[in-house]
């Protein structure tokens, strides 16, 4: 259990999340109510929950992290638990009736693009039902190419197994800026009405750049570090010999070039409440 504030682990991601929720603050401080429970939904490895319950963020209140991974949740619990952080299993949504109506704030970080759109009703509709009836769901949404990332990645993973090259790989998923703009519009554009569909209104949203930067020194000192790289890039990269990490590291930051990663460090921070 993690009983120090100063034990939070950034991975590359939280650092957004972590914008996106000061962001957030700003807006809603001018609603002086205390916060009661904030749940974050799809918490992953649970660092961001963690940011939120031990400093504070939302004031002082309950913080709960729920994911669907029982391997995640493990891991939350075992590294992050706090007095006022736990987090559960949510395999069994109905599990959850105890949260009815009670929840002020749901944080939903990088979850709804992964799923596929009943998923996304589904989830919704757990979000909106747990909350209270003034309460506000935060979605945070990449708008670049987070799917073809977790392909590239796992691409890398496969081929460095195998020793081959990836660049054909990269040859054949290679698109221009303008049609990485317009997918951008796009899903900004859908994740507000798959909200509206479901009975929440737009209440305001904000572009926000990322804070991450992808460069080789990034890259090595991740690798370097066994547990930092184990949360970044899995087991997977326990087997790169120490003296390919700059070999390696290059490798990876051409590939985020080459696929205008650097695009996908726009994401989208917007605010629903129930209409
Ligand atoms: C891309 S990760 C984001 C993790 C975390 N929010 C973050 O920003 O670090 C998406 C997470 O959503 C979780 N997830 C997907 N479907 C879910 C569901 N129906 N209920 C709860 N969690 C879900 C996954 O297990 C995964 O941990």
């Amino acid at each position: 259990m993690c009983n120090s504030k100063h034990y939070l682990p950034r991975r590359l991601h939280t650092e957004n999340n972590i914008k996106a929720v000061k962001w957030s603050q700003d807006y809603l401080k001018a609603d002086l109510r205390p916060y009661n429970i904030v749940v974050d939904f799809g918490c992953g490895t649970g660092e961001t929950a963690a940011h939120i319950g031990s400093l504070e963020m939302f004031g002082p209140c309950q913080v709960v992290g729920l994911d669907i991974n029982l391997e995640f949740i493990k891991h939350c619990t075992l590294k992050y638990r706090l007095n006022m952080v736990s987090y559960f299993w949510n395999q069994h949504p109905e599990d959850f009736v105890f949260l009815k109506n009670k929840v002020s704030i749901v944080t939903c970080f990088s979850v709804l693009h992964i799923l596929p759109p009943t998923k996304q009703k589904m989830v919704i509709d757990f979000m909106k039902d747990i909350l209270t009836h003034d309460g506000h769901i935060l979605v945070l949404h990449y708008l670049g190419r987070t799917e073809s990332c977790f392909q590239a990645y796992l691409e890398i993973h496969l081929q460095l197994q195998t020793k081959t090259k990836w660049r054909p790989y990269l040859n054949k998923h290679h698109r221009t800026l303008c049609t990485l703009e317009s997918e951008a519009k796009t899903a900004a554009s859908d994740l507000v009405q798959t909200m509206k569909k479901a009975g929440m209104r737009l209440t305001t949203k904000q572009e926000l750049a990322s804070s991450v930067i992808v460069n080789v020194n990034t890259i090595k000192t991740i690798l370097s570090n066994p547990s930092i790289r184990r949360l970044e890039f899995g087991q997977a990269y326990d087997d790169i010999p120490v003296d390919l990490y700059g070999e390696f590291a290059a490798e990876f930051c051409e590939l985020f070039k080459n696929f205008f990663i650097k695009n996908n460090s726009k994401f989208m921070m917007a605010i629903f409440q129930v209409v």
